[in-house]
């Protein structure tokens, strides 16, 4: 049985306080340290071999309260909620919500001003030794930057791949891209969802999604009339792929695995860092039935949608 949150602690001798935090070995992925408030104070106490039992009432000590004073106290800077680190698998090993758990930031991380002294200074040097290579190279790239967004329409696929209301599929469809003199086929994905009135209402609440040209232009609307809806397949905290998964909170949503952001059926944020829902794309129905889309993209870690393609 693990330790949970609010458990009483016992010493030998006397109940001593209550667990507030666990932290997790992210190697093992086991509580390594049990961070319990005593008499005003916040101790960081390994589990290893001082644990002597934990049951439903509450986790033994197995020593006396005399020697709590060997104990670190506890440092909030030294440790990064478990919901922020990407640690695969890390829910099946643990009974506490990742809220409750921390794991420690390593030490290279916290001697970050020297670090990060040095690897600027190695930048500047490497930056100016190779700015007149790479100054065409650069012209090169920039260049599309100043091109007008891509407003083609893409046929992803019949409508009537959509049976069920309210149940979100993945298509994938090919996209043309044109790089220079070259033209490159590459294979996307989006989430399409047919939408009951309900989740249209969810929406849209009673307004239509604008996209935009960089000059303002108004390019498409989209608006509850049609009931087809298509949410852009990354994840607008970095852009990671998400999935459609049953969570033991919110039943069935859209999470993605990279930092644990938890999306409803309609794109709203329900948990994680995300800033803003998931990003609605201009779409169309052709008369025969086919769905038409603009793959806009949008700028990941913003609360604002931003377009950038
Ligand atoms: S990319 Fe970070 S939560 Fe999705």
């Amino acid at each position: 049985m693990q330790p949970k949150i609010k458990s009483k602690v016992r010493c030998t001798d006397q109940e001593i306080g209550e667990i507030i935090r666990v932290i997790v070995d992210p190697l093992s992925q086991d509580i390594s340290h049990l961070v319990v408030k005593t008499g005003g104070r916040e101790l960081l106490i390994p589990t290893d071999q001082n644990v002597a039992a934990c049951t439903e009432s509450g986790v033994d000590l197995a020593f006396s309260s005399e020697a709590l004073a060997r104990f670190d106290l506890f440092r909030r800077e030294d440790y990064v909620q478990v919901k922020e680190v990407e640690i695969a698998h890390l829910d099946r090993h643990l009974d506490v919500m990742p809220g409750e758990a921390l794991v420690p930031i390593p030490d290279l991380e916290k001697n970050i001003e020297r670090r990060t002294f040095l690897q600027r200074f190695t930048n500047a040097i490497g930056l100016v030794l190779a700015l007149p290579l790479l100054y065409p190279v650069i012209r090169y790239i920039i260049h599309p930057m100043y091109r007008p967004f891509d407003n083609t329409w893409i046929k992803i696929g019949g409508a009537d791949q959509l049976r069920e209301l309210d149940k979100p599929r993945l298509i994938k469809f090919q996209k043309t891209v044109k790089e220079g003199f070259l033209e490159r086929e590459y294979e996307k994905s989006q989430w399409a969802v047919k939408a009951s009135p309900g989740l249209l209402e969810k929406i849209y609440k009673n307004r239509e999604v604008e996209f935009r040209d960089p000059d303002g232009k108004i390019v498409w609307r989209n608006n509850k009339a049609t009931d087809v809806v298509i949410f852009s397949g990354k994840c607008p905290h970095l852009g990671c792929a998400y999935r459609l998964r049953k969570h033991r909170r919110f039943g069935q949503s859209f999470v993605c695995p990279c930092h644990l952001s938890v999306f409803d059926m309609s794109g709203a944020v329900l948990d994680g860092p995300a800033p803003r829902p998931l990003d609605i794309l201009p779409m169309k129905m052709s008369r025969s039935g086919e769905i038409e889309i603009i793959d806009v993209e949008f700028k990941a870690g913003k609360k604002e949608r931003i377009r950038i393609v």
